[in-house]
């Protein structure tokens, strides 16, 4: 790696404390103190440089809990993105979620701790592709998710977020006056508004994410069959047949907040496995129950990347303006809708 291994210390055991009490559930003490001279070597940076993290709900719990001040699911930390007045940003989370950042906040230095943490969304659609789909469905808004690059949110006409897209179809339709959108490029979210907005006949692309399409129904149904008290929530990015099962589908802060308000027994979430991690402990008298997939992308993220990012201002993103212009128009029609 290129940051030089630190050194743990007294004093920084001392710093650190209070962090660590937030995920001493998740790290015995001989691996916090691997991870403590970089959280405390971030702390300190980000200070000096009025940086500001903003960490996505998949993030490790190390980055979470002990060196994210932003924290939250796409939604939240681009409508936070919008407002921060620190200089630099740095994005815990994927490439589509720092250019959004970057797009909101063209002033400001946008970094991406490891420049290959893609997504399999945006990287399956062109802004190419969204010309020749406004062709094939003259008059029908193109809403499109953020999980995609700049260059698409700029051939769209408005973005959604997984916890706002049945609110965006919604509003969208009644602006436009029509009752058919074309939602992109997730099919199995664009099924999921479907499905809440009887209304409206939703149009959509060949897109998927590669985490949640390998969940199944037929997982569900062992879940359910082995433990029938359990509650099940799934992200909308999981195929219809798993949406079907489950008790709840929401965006991943909805799910934490399902969590925090309705503290069921026994709970799956069926998503990324550090949602889990990052909520077990301030909630002790929910049992979690694995049954998740990682993301390849986001688990490309760590403390040492995050750490090189700051001293070095690497990576930074850069939009072309002029792509960064259309872009906004679409992420701020969101950010007024919702
Ligand atoms: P959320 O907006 O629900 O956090 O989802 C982002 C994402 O990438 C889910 O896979
Ligand atoms: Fe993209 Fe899926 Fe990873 Fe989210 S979980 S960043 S949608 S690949």
């Amino acid at each position: 790696m290129f940051t030089k291994r630190l050194e743990y210390t007294d004093e920084i055991g001392a710093a650190t404390a209070p962090l660590y009490d937030k995920v001493s559930d998740q790290y015995k003490e001989d691996h916090w103190k691997a991870l403590a001279p970089y959280v405390y070597e971030i702390n300190k940076l980000k200070k000096e440089k009025n940086a500001v993290i903003l960490a996505h709900n998949y993030m490790t719990p190390d980055i979470f809990h002990c060196v994210g001040d932003i924290l939250g699911d796409s939604l939240k930390l681009a409508q936070e993105a919008a407002k921060t007045e620190a200089d630099i940003i740095v994005q815990a989370g994927v490439h589509f979620m720092a250019e959004t950042s970057k797009i909101l906040c063209p002033e400001k230095t946008v970094l991406i701790p490891d420049v290959k943490a893609g997504c399999s969304l945006a990287e399956g659609i062109t802004a190419a592709d969204v010309q020749l789909l406004r062709e094939q469905y003259p008059g029908v808004p193109i809403i499109t998710y953020v999980n995609t690059t700049a260059e698409v949110k700029a051939a769209s006409d408005v973005c959604c977020t997984s916890g706002n897209a049945v609110k965006i179809a919604n509003a969208v339709a009644k602006e436009w006056g029509v009752s058919e959108v074309l939602m992109i490029p997730d099919q199995y979210l664009a099924a999921y508004v479907a499905t809440q907005c009887p209304d409206l006949k939703v149009h959509t692309y060949k897109g998927q994410c590669e985490v949640h399409e390998r969940f199944t129904g037929d997982d569900l149904r062992k879940i359910r069959t082995q433990d029938p008290k359990v509650t099940i929530l799934a992200h909308p990015e999981c195929p219809q047949d798993v949406l079907e099962e489950a008790d709840y589908a929401g965006s991943t802060a909805q799910m934490i907040d399902y969590v925090t308000d309705e503290q069921p027994a026994k709970v799956v979430l069926i998503t990324e496995c550090s949602m889990g991690d990052n909520i077990s402990k301030a909630n002790p008298n929910v049992e979690f129950v694995r049954s998740c997939h990682l993301c390849p992308h986001m688990k490309r993220i760590t403390l040492p990347k995050i750490l090189h990012s700051l001293q070095t201002l690497e990576t930074e993103i850069t939009v072309d303006p002029a792509v960064a212009a259309k872009a906004k128009e679409a992420v701020d029609h969101m950010l007024r809708l919702s």
